[in-house]
């Protein structure tokens, strides 16, 4: 497409991003996710009690990807379910499961996030296809009698704001959603349509105000804050909403530069690579955020 490295970088902060091999899948990279989180949480696959993969991008709408995660890794007694909720997928699944432990029901989970947004992507539409990556991440959350953990969470969405990003389903052509006309024309089916420019202006309105609320509903300040695990979407939706948030960017983990934006993905990736890094410390006060497709948003804050 007409581009540049420049034009991509400036707008996007996007230098890097993965895709999957031929023989790669959605399933596959959330096992590996998943097989990896298990082994660092020392517990065995059929201990494992619940399993959620966040993900736009299964290769099937049933078996769920969930379901050939649970079987690779032999979590013989598990239940397993997708969640669809674009880029927000991952903050909906860690409050989802959070509370399937604090409501006794289950004894731990494992939440995944994982894409391969390069098999949805337009490569001819230069305002999505430089965008997107692929990944997965996963985390494990056992019940505890010691305080911590998810503390609260923030769900919302707006479905008028549907026709603003959207990915048609594979099984039929689907019928135009209501809104701007232009969105399906000139796209390929079943490939990622989106205005950027309207995505650009909401997410950097809704964020900060589901982060806020959701640091309040804990019974915290801001300023119990240690850091802000973001949606890696675009630089500049992070930059701003730190801004308003009050929040300098050195308590921001980015890793857009080097993922690109892996939908449900990003943001295990993104506390992956700062547990890596040492900057995730016990105790810590941590917020993940997110926006995307739907439209979808929420904040989770929880105690490291
Ligand atoms: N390379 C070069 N030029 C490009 C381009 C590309 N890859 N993509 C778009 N352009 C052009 C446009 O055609 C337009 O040209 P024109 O002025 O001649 O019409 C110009 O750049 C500006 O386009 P615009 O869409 O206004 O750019 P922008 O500054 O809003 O940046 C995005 C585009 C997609 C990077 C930006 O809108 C964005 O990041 N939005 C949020 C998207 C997102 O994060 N979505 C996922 C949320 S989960």
């Amino acid at each position: 497409v007409d581009t540049s490295d420049e034009w991509i970088y400036t707008r996007t902060g996007i230098r890097e991003r993965r895709i999957a091999s031929e023989q790669e899948t959605t399933a596959t990279l959330a096992f590996e996710a998943a097989a990896r989180a298990l082994v660092i949480a020392d517990m065995h696959p059929s201990q494992v009690e619940l399993i959620i993969v966040a993900t736009s991008t299964p290769e099937y709408i049933f078996p769920s990807t969930a379901c050939r995660v649970q079987d690779y890794l032999g979590a013989t007694r598990a239940g397993a379910f997708d969640l669809s909720a674009a880029c927000s997928g991952f903050v909906y699944g860690l409050s989802m499961a959070a509370q399937s432990i604090q409501s006794g029901a289950v004894r731990n989970a494992v939440v995944i996030g994982a894409e391969t947004m390069s098999r949805v992507l337009d490569w001819q539409d230069r305002g999505t296809c430089i965008l997107f990556g692929d990944g997965a991440g996963a985390v494990v959350l056992k019940g505890s009698s010691v305080p911590g953990g998810v503390l609260a969470s923030t769900l919302r969405s707006d479905g008028s704001g549907g026709d603003m990003l959207s990915l048609p389903a594979v099984y039929h052509n689907p019928m135009p959603m209501l809104g701007p006309e232009y969105l399906h024309n000139g796209h390929q089916n079943n490939t990622v349509a989106m205005n950027g420019r309207q995505v650009f202006r909401f997410a950097t309105q809704v964020v900060a105000d589901s982060v806020e609320e959701t640091v309040l509903k804990a019974g915290l300040t801001m300023d119990d804050v240690a850091l802000i695990v973001p949606h890696q979407a675009n630089i500049r939706i992070i930059q701003g909403t730190a801004k308003k948030m009050g929040v300098p960017m050195d308590h921001v983990i980015v890793t857009v530069q080097d993922h690109g934006n892996t939908s449900a993905a990003s943001i295990p990736l993104a506390l992956s690579v700062g547990a890596a890094q040492g900057k995730l410390k016990q105790g810590d006060l941590i917020v993940t955020e997110a926006i995307g497709g739907g439209l979808a948003w929420g904040a989770v804050v929880l105690r490291w």
